[in-house]
C-alpha cells in the first residue's frame, strides 16, 4: 500500500482562520483509492518552510506520494511550484499538464494555476490549486494512472506494458 503525504499551504488556514476542506477532500479520494495516509501538515505560504517539509517527508522516507494543495495561483505569497521546484531531483510535466487539459475542459481559469510536480529520491510530489473544487476536480482525474508510476518508481515494476 502506497504512502502519501498531504501539505496544505495557507496563510488562513495555519492561523486556524480558515477551515482545511481541500485536505479533507484529499484525504477521501486517497483513501478510496486504497492508499495509506502517513502525514497531513498545514504550514503557511512560507518559501523555506515549504522546501524544508517535502525535504523532511522525502528524506526521511515518510511518503511514496506528496500531494500538496495551495499556493499555485497569481497572489504574492503563493510560492509552491518555486518550492517544489528547488527541491526535486526530476520534473514531471505531464502530471499538471495533464492536470490542466482536463480542467480548462471544466473552467479556464485552470490556466491560472502554476502547479508543478517532480520526484525526489524515492517520492512523487504533485501540486495541486487550492479549493476544494480544484482539487477534486484534479485528483479524480489523475489517481488511476498514480499508482503505475509509483510501482516503478519504487521499483516494484520495472517497466511499461506495451501493446
Ligand atoms: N482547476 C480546476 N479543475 N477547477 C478549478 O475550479 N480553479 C483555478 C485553477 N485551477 C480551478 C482549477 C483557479 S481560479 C486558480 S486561481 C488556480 O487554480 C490556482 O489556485 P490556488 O491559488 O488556489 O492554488
Amino acid at each position: 500500500m502506497f504512502k502519501v503525504a498531504i501539505v496544505c499551504m495557507s496563510d488562513k488556514g495555519s492561523k486556524g482562520e480558515r477551515e482545511d476542506i481541500s485536505t479533507q477532500v484529499i484525504e477521501k479520494i486517497i483513501l478510496e483509492n486504497g492508499y495509506k495516509i502517513t502525514k497531513k501538515v498545514l504550514i503557511s505560504d512560507d518559501f523555506q518552510k515549504i522546501k524544508d517539509t517535502l525535504i523532511e517527508i522525502c528524506d526521511n522516507n515518510h511518503a511514496d506520494l506528496i500531494l500538496t494543495t495551495g499556493g499555485t495561483g497569481f497572489s504574492k505569497r503563493d510560492v509552491t511550484p518555486e518550492a517544489t521546484e528547488e527541491i526535486i531531483e526530476k520534473r514531471v510535466p505531464g502530471i499538471p499538464e495533464a492536470i490542466r487539459a482536463y480542467s480548462l475542459t471544466i473552467t479556464k481559469r485552470a490556466m491560472l494555476s502554476r502547479a508543478t510536480a517532480g520526484i525526489r529520491k524515492d517520492t512523487l510530489i504533485i501540486n495541486m490549486p487550492g479549493s476544494p473544487k480544484a482539487v477534486e476536480e484534479s485528483l479524480t482525474y489523475i489517481i488511476s494512472e498514480l499508482k503505475h508510476g509509483l510501482e516503478i518508481l519504487v521499483g516494484s515494476a520495472s517497466e511499461c506494458a506495451r501493446k
